[in-house]
């Protein structure tokens, strides 16, 4: 059998795609986000942020998954009960976010382009699709589980996993051989040169979208640490975002700007300040 030449692009998908990926996982790793992750710097507000932001891209992802479950671009890769994650991403929307989650959830605007480039993929370009899902559910069946114990450790949450369901896979008995069977699903896919390049290029993208909400969220969580300017509306100012488009406040699933508690704490503070003026003036007024 001929091999490949030890530069030349591997032969099967599954290398080509760890190949290909391999500067931008780098790159997703070192995200600012990801290294506080890490390093278990990771408050309340962050993660709630980050889970949201997942919810909304896995039902974006399953969804263009069913309506393509049938087509052999993907068929081979569709094992809902071992990877979908929409079900566990709910039951950790209602843990961190209350019984009204639906309504209250943020949606941020680099979410919404991931979403956006989903639903296109899904719908205009399914053959692509197995470069979102190699992208995500790969990932989440590698550094996710090292993200989870940190997660647990940093937020205190208690060994029973609630709250950290997305990163269980109560299906899958070994990360490590259903990893290994999914690969050789991916280099089962019938595949033209050309649509293989375009394949690769795409899981490329789909890093760079995550890169884009880390650093998206990244600069949320900063603006609400360092915004304690009483003019500002609370989480709707812009502010300078090197390679991404510019962050803007979280949304409702609604479409609402979201005031989350994060970003009220400022005016809170305003409120206490002026509620202790007055009752000042009134004790002196009393005292006079
Ligand atoms: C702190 C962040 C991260 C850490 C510590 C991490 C760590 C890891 C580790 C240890 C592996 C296993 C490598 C192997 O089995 O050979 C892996 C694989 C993988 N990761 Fe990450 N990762 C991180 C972030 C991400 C992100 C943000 C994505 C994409 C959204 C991602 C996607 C992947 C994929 C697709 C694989 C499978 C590669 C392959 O075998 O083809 N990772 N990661």
């Amino acid at each position: 059998m001929e091999r490949p030449q030890p530069d030349s692009m591997p032969q099967d998908l599954s290398e080509a795609l760890k190949e290909a990926t391999k500067e931008v996982h780098t790159q997703a790793e070192n995200a600012e986000f990801m290294r506080n992750f890490q390093k278990g710097q990771v408050t309340r507000e962050g993660f709630k942020l980050v889970m949201a932001s997942l919810y909304h891209i896995y039902v974006a992802l399953e969804e263009e998954i069913e309506r393509n479950k049938e087509n052999p671009v993907y068929m081979p890769l569709y094992f809902p009960e071992e990877l979908h994650r929409r079900a566990m991403l709910e039951q950790d929307m209602a843990f961190w976010y209350g019984a009204h989650w639906q309504e209250t959830i943020p949606y941020t605007a680099a979410t919404r382009s991931y979403v956006r480039r989903l639903h296109e993929v899904g719908r205009v370009e399914p053959e692509l699709l197995v470069a979102h899902a190699y992208t995500r559910y790969l990932g989440d069946l590698s550094g996710g589980q090292v993200l989870k114990k940190i997660a647990q450790k940093a937020l205190d949450l208690p060994s029973s996993g609630e709250g950290l369901a997305f990163f269980t896979f109560p299906n899958i008995a070994s990360a490590t051989k259903f990893k290994q069977l999914y690969r050789s699903r991916m280099n089962s896919l019938e595949m033209s040169p050309e649509v293989r390049q375009r394949v690769i290029k795409e899981a490329k993208s789909a890093f760079l979208l995550n890169i884009q909400l880390f650093e998206e969220l990244q600069g949320l969580l900063t603006q609400d640490t360092t915004d304690q300017s009483p003019s500002a509306t609370p989480g709707l100012h812009r502010r300078e975002s090197r390679r991404v488009q510019e962050p803007t406040a979280p949304e409702t699933p609604r479409g609402k700007p979201k005031l989350n508690i994060l970003s009220q704490a400022p005016l809170i503070r305003w409120v206490l300040t002026l509620s202790f003026l007055v009752a000042t003036v009134a004790v002196g007024l009393y005292a006079m």
